[in-house]
């Protein structure tokens, strides 16, 4: 994933938005496209919402590469990195399982099945310059959710849900993507030549957090709980999250042992932490030690990111042009990271609903752009449609966030997340271990190990120092 680094500057403008939003309101009211207000309505909004994104993926025509949305910037190509063609692919496996309509299930099956890389762990060797592990990771949990949902199964002879998902976890949990700096975690980057290798980030981690906890509840597996559990004392440990109010921070470097702490709150961190705790949660058969985690950080993201209501990106959207094309699609992952918090956290349920109705009722307000009036943009707290050209993009995140806030209205009305009793997907916890070796279980830290990783850690300092002059804080 690649993104810039956000100003420290703080926005004076959010008050000033709304504010000014509040008085155009007056002169320019427009009649709202989409409603929300019955289960029908709903299904008919998240239809054409759905309808309007595919238009922006060019995967299933002739000669396009099925999976990604256009790009990768960096090549000209067009607005978006390869991770949100993953991210993408999970919002319509969670539009279908919501609204029940398979017409776009075709074109997703291809697109991850076309993406799985030659040893089915999402670490295809076209993307690799720019493979974080988060990239990976978005890809692993959209397999996941296709074997959580129930997603149909690809044909016998291809990669299945819960194997890839599999296959990205055991990559990621293998010795070769731990080190000592910093007490642990991971990396953001893969390969070590990669601009950013040098930066431990919270999303890496808690792709990685994620995945495994929800391994850990489908396949009832302790080995996947107890990294996961082990990858959220680390993220505790070093500090991007906040001991006090468990703000979530975005990450710091190994030359700093990450006491550098870009204390950056974008919404994705938060809420991927929350919903990997809630898995754990349900797990561990909702133990205090977690539901303490799942009600402190649904504290933080009501406070932080709902403060007017609507989904706000707090460390870019008050000033136009600063979200990059990946930080524009995070409203999204918020809205069904939540919605799928209260069924395996049920006693969330009074606090989020509300909150994601009010936001979804603000973000269709706006979408009335474009030359078909229902064009969405990305600012939802304002009340009216900004043109997506401020911030350089054709659209695609924004009108992702839009869909999944919209179609993930019809939470209550799913069935239970399958299991791997109650579910079809075919796994094999050997999967990824043909690119990477064996995983072995935790054994408990010892004081050698901390003493060990301490004196390694300062022997990469060292090395790092001396280097520091010509490293950049490449992010
Ligand atoms: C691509 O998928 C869309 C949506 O399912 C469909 O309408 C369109 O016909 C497909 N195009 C091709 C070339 O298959
Ligand atoms: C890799 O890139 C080539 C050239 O752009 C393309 O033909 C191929 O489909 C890509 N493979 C994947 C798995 O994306
Ligand atoms: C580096 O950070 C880790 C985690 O915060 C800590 O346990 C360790 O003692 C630190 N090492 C040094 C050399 O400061
Ligand atoms: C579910 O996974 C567990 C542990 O991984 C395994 O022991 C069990 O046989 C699996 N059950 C089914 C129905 O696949
Ligand atoms: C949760 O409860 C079930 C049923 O009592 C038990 O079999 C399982 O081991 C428990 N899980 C954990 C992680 O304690
Ligand atoms: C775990 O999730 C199931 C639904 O998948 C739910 O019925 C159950 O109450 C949850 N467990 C806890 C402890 O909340
Ligand atoms: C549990 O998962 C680990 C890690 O992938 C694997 O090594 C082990 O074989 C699994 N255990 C079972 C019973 O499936």
């Amino acid at each position: 994933m690649a993104r810039s680094k956000p100003s420290s500057r703080r926005s004076p403008s959010r008050w000033l938005a709304t504010l000014l939003a509040t008085t155009s309101m007056v002169s320019s009211a427009q009649a709202v496209y989409y409603k929300i207000g019955t289960d029908a309505e709903i299904k008919e909004s998240a239809r054409t919402l759905a309808y309007d994104l595919m238009l922006q993926y060019k995967g299933n025509q002739t000669g396009e590469i099925p999976g990604i949305l256009p790009g990768p910037p960096t090549e000209h190509k067009g607005d978006y990195y390869w991770w949100e063609g993953g991210a993408m692919m999970g919002t319509y496996i969670d539009y279908w399982f919501l609204t029940g309509d398979p017409s776009y299930n075709h074109v997703i099956m291809e697109g991850m099945l076309h993406q799985t890389g030659p040893n089915h762990d999402y670490m295809p060797p076209n993307h690799t310059a720019s493979l974080g592990n988060d990239d990976q990771g978005f890809w692993g949990m959209s397999a996941m959710l296709a074997a959580e949902n129930k997603f149909p199964d690809p044909p016998e002879d291809k990669a299945q849900w819960l194997a890839l998902a599999q296959g990205v976890w055991v990559t990621q949990a293998n010795p070769d993507r731990h080190d000592g700096t910093c007490g642990g975690g991971l990396r953001w980057q893969v390969p070590p030549t990669n601009m950013g290798y040098n930066y431990k980030n919270t999303i890496a981690n808690a792709c990685f957090f994620d995945l495994g906890a929800r391994l850990a509840r489908y396949t009832f597996n302790q080995t996947y709980a107890d990294y996961a559990s082990e990858n959220f004392q680390w993220l505790w440990d070093v500090g991007y999250i906040d001991h006090e109010d468990w703000r979530v921070y975005d990450g710091g470097h190994v030359e700093a042992n990450c006491t550098d702490i870009n204390k950056a709150q974008f919404s994705y961190n938060a809420a991927l932490l929350l919903h990997g705790s809630a898995f754990m949660y349900n797990y561990t058969n909702g133990s205090a030690l977690w539901k303490d985690r799942v009600d402190n950080l649904l504290d933080g993201m009501k406070r932080d990111f709902f403060a007017d209501g609507a989904a706000f990106e707090l460390p870019c959207e008050g000033r136009k042009g600063a979200c990059t094309a990946d930080m524009l699609s995070f409203k999204g992952y918020v809205h069904r990271w939540l919605s799928t918090v209260t069924k395996v956290a049920p006693h969330t349920k009074p606090i989020i609903l509300p909150m994601l109705r009010k936001s979804a009722e603000a973000a269709v307000k706006q979408c009335t752009g474009g030359e078909t009036g229902r064009k969405c943009g990305f600012y939802w707290t304002g009340g009216e449609y900004i043109d997506v050209a401020v911030d350089k993009t054709s659209g695609a995140g924004e009108a992702m966030s839009v869909l999944a806030a919209v179609s993930s209205l019809l939470i209550e009305k799913t069935p239970d997340l399958a299991n791997n009793i109650t579910g079809t997907s075919r796994g094999d916890p050997n999967a990824g271990s043909r690119s990477r070796g064996v995983i072995e279980p935790l054994e408990p830290i010892t004081a050698g190990d901390r003493a060990g990783a301490a004196i390694l850690t300062i022997l990469i300092l060292g090395i790092a120092i001396s280097t520091w002059g010509w490293m950049s804080f490449a992010e």
